[in-house]
């Protein structure tokens, strides 16, 4: 007889939460689906790949070795979803050879001239990896370290909160500088990507992202038929190892001009000098947005998928870069060969060599200040 009872209590409560469960669907199809797995080792440690995905089905995968955005899955006019980032199946491929996939870049994302800089009178003498430059943080950047990792939410959205301790003199930079980048998979498919530092002793600090995009999908061609928009009066020209030269030079007149939607590929082999140094696009323009709020900066779109990629960002410059030096070695996700151009890099950013450069916006972080940008990769479609 208590049995029976006890039975009967279990039903109902069983009854009693399958439909409060119901209920909450109901009310809302908003849903945010996380999922971790090994991404292979480091070290003999195991390092993770998190994968969100929003009620609309776009993902992202991102690893907690060098922050770096592994996959990204967004609709295409049709609903179908494809890649449009290249990298690598796993961990074992960017340990191997990565010009900087997918990764976060720092403490110096871009270059610093022969990798010297003075701060409060001293100088400082910087790992050198880009001919006598240095170039993306050195020869042991955030790309190349194992982030500590934590998923985090604010209302309907997901993010992977990612954390690193560079300590003073890593890599020739003073002070001890604490990161925080997380990247948020939004509702309105967006990655927006927050970065935030503070520091015990002046430094520099620019971080970005390196992804590589293909609208079309990754491995599927060059990105010269992609039509690009730059929110940039002006840009920063180069010498020969991409230093620039400290002018603001006006973009009218030149193939630089992206201030109405270009073909990337129509001036990519101009007879220009600054085209001739980059071996295509590999340069910083200028925002016209300098006050710091989160602005479009540039507005990328593929005809046959009819993906469009905005790009927001708080910074006040962005290295358009074509992928000029992918040159077919590279085996990627799927089996992918990477030829030349095959994807481009949007990084917003202070410009290179700021620390040299007292002209630019200052990119030195004093103790007791916050360091903190955000960047939005948003997607969209149109026939
Ligand atoms: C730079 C290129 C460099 C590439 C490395 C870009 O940010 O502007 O010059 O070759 O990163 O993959």
């Amino acid at each position: 007889m208590r049995f029976s009872y006890f039975l009967a209590f279990c039903l109902c409560f069983l009854l009693i939460t399958n439909c409060q469960q119901s209920d909450t669907q109901k009310e809302s199809n908003v849903t945010m689906n996380v999922e971790q797995r090994s991404f292979g080792k480091v070290d003999g440690n195991e390092v993770w790949l998190f994968t969100f995905e929003n009620s609309s089905g776009m993902k992202v995968s991102i690893t907690n070795y060098g922050a770096i955005v592994v996959n990204l899955l967004v609709p295409d006019q049709n609903g179908q979803l494809d890649d449009v980032v290249l990298g690598y199946d796993s961990v074992a491929g960017y340990l191997d050879k990565t010009p900087y996939f997918g990764a976060l870049v720092g403490r110096y994302g871009n270059r610093i001239a022969k990798g010297r800089f003075t701060v409060d009178g001293v100088e400082y003498k910087l790992a050198t990896n880009n001919n006598e430059n240095h170039l993306h943080g050195g020869i042991k950047g955030f790309d190349k370290v194992v982030w500590d990792a934590e998923t985090t939410e604010d209302g309907d959205n997901m993010g992977l909160k990612l954390t690193y301790l560079s300590k003073d003199g890593e890599e020739g930079y003073p002070g001890n500088l604490k990161v925080t980048a997380t990247y948020w998979l939004t509702q309105d498919n967006e990655l927006k990507i927050d970065y935030h530092a503070t520091t015990d002793k002046a430094t520099p600090v620019n971080l970005t992202n390196h992804s590589y995009f293909n609208l079309a999908g990754q491995g599927k061609g060059d990105i010269l038929d992609h039509e690009i928009q730059l929110n940039a009066d002006r840009f920063t020209p180069v010498d020969a190892g991409l230093i620039p030269t400290g002018e603001l030079r006006p973009v009218a007149e030149t193939p630089m001009d992206f201030r109405k939607p270009f073909k990337i590929g129509a001036r990519i082999d101009a007879d220009d000098q600054q085209i001739k140094y980059g071996g295509g696009y590999d340069h910083n323009w200028v925002l016209n947005n300098q006050n710091g709020s989160l602005a479009v900066a540039a507005i990328v779109s593929e005809q046959s998928s009819g993906r469009v990629m905005e790009v927001l960002t708080t910074e006040p410059g962005i290295q358009f870069y074509t992928g000029n030096f992918l040159d077919g070695t590279i085996t990627g996700k799927n089996g992918k060969v990477y030829q030349r151009r095959f994807g481009l890099c949007l990084e917003t950013q202070h410009y290179p060599d700021s620390p040299n450069k007292p002209e630019f916006p200052s990119c030195i972080l004093k103790p007791g200040e916050t360091y903190q940008t955000t960047t939005v990769y948003r997607f969209t479609t149109r026939k």
